[in-house]
């Protein structure tokens, strides 16, 4: 791989409270790669991804976009690296009282001065990428979870962006659906030489768009390699994972020490709800 890496994250730590849900993470991705990260439910993968987009702020470490140091940036100058990504948040983050095409033109509105005809015609592209054309003037509330994931895919891709994030994309689509959403993301990878960081639970998908994987548990990098090296990689921990076994190394639930550091959070008796929900409906 030559040149500069699109992104470098160095000696990254997050802490809540005491628990560091990123322990010590370092990784580089190459222009034109496409990342994907996996691991278990909760272990970190989403708080990683809002590091390196400037969303968090970390305990500690650097974060390096297109060469620039983030983790110090204010507001405004992460803005401005923004508009290089696009972003596909995990749990679709669509706003309710815009129309599907009012969404995907959303970050057109924001970051380019465009015409409304320009605009009009860069949503319909974008949302016949994602086979959703003539979906525009419905609501979210309207449309299906699945077709929600593709309206914020749509919506990441507005700008053409060099780098994409995606925090399972493919979580609720059917497979046939999840193949051309990994078709269009390998088309723009190896076409448009876009750089893509995925966090997937489908290793059906993971394996057909990675170039590189990366494991993550307890907040560091279990094991990273290529797709050949993590399917045949002697971690059983890893093979857990993509053989999803029930049995293995991986536990099922936090373990005791990790509800030990959830101290800090405080505790509520689950009866509050009872209350909560009467005085909302009854
Ligand atoms: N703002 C926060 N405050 C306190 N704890 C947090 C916060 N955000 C995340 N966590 C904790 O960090 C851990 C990792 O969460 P994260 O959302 O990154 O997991 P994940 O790997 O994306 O899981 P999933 O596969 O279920 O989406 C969890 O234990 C969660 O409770
Ligand atoms: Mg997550």
């Amino acid at each position: 791989m030559n040149g500069e890496p699109v992104i470098e994250v160095v000696d990254l730590v997050r802490k809540f409270g005491d628990r560091a849900v990123i322990d010590n993470i370092s990784l580089k991705i190459h222009r034109g790669e496409t990342l994907v990260i996996m691991g278990g439910s909760g272990c970190g993968k989403s708080t990683l991804l809002r590091h390196i987009i400037g969303s968090m702020r970390p305990t500690s470490g650097s974060v390096k976009i297109f060469g620039e140091e983030i983790t110090a940036m204010n507001e405004r100058e992460i803005g401005n690296v923004r508009k290089r990504f696009g972003m596909l948040f995990q749990s679709g983050a669509l706003l309710a009282s815009l129309t599907v095409g009012e969404n995907v033109a959303l970050p057109l509105l924001q970051h380019t001065r465009k015409t409304p005809e320009e605009i009009d015609e860069i949503v319909e592209q974008k949302l016949k990428m994602v086979g959703l054309s003539g979906f525009e003037n419905l609501k979210p509330s309207e449309i299906s979870g699945g077709m929600k994931k593709r309206v914020g895919l749509a919506r990441a891709l507005a700008l053409d962006p060099e780098l994409l994030f995606s925090d399972e994309p493919t979580s609720g689509l059917d497979p046939i659906m999840t193949a051309v959403v990994d078709q269009l993301t390998l088309k723009l990878t190896h076409g448009a030489h876009m750089t893509a960081v995925v966090v997937t639970h489908d290793m059906t998908s993971a394996f057909r768009i990675a170039t590189r994987m990366i494991m993550l548990g307890h907040g560091s990098i279990v094991a990273q390699g290529t797709p050949d090296e993590i399917r045949t990689s002697p971690n059983p921990e890893v093979q857990q994972f993509i053989n999803g076994e029930a049995d293995g190394p991986i536990p099922l639930n936090l373990s005791q020490d990790e509800h030990v550091d959830l101290q800090h959070v405080k505790p509520r008796p689950c009866v509050a709800a009872r209350n909560r929900f009467h005085h909302k409906h009854g």
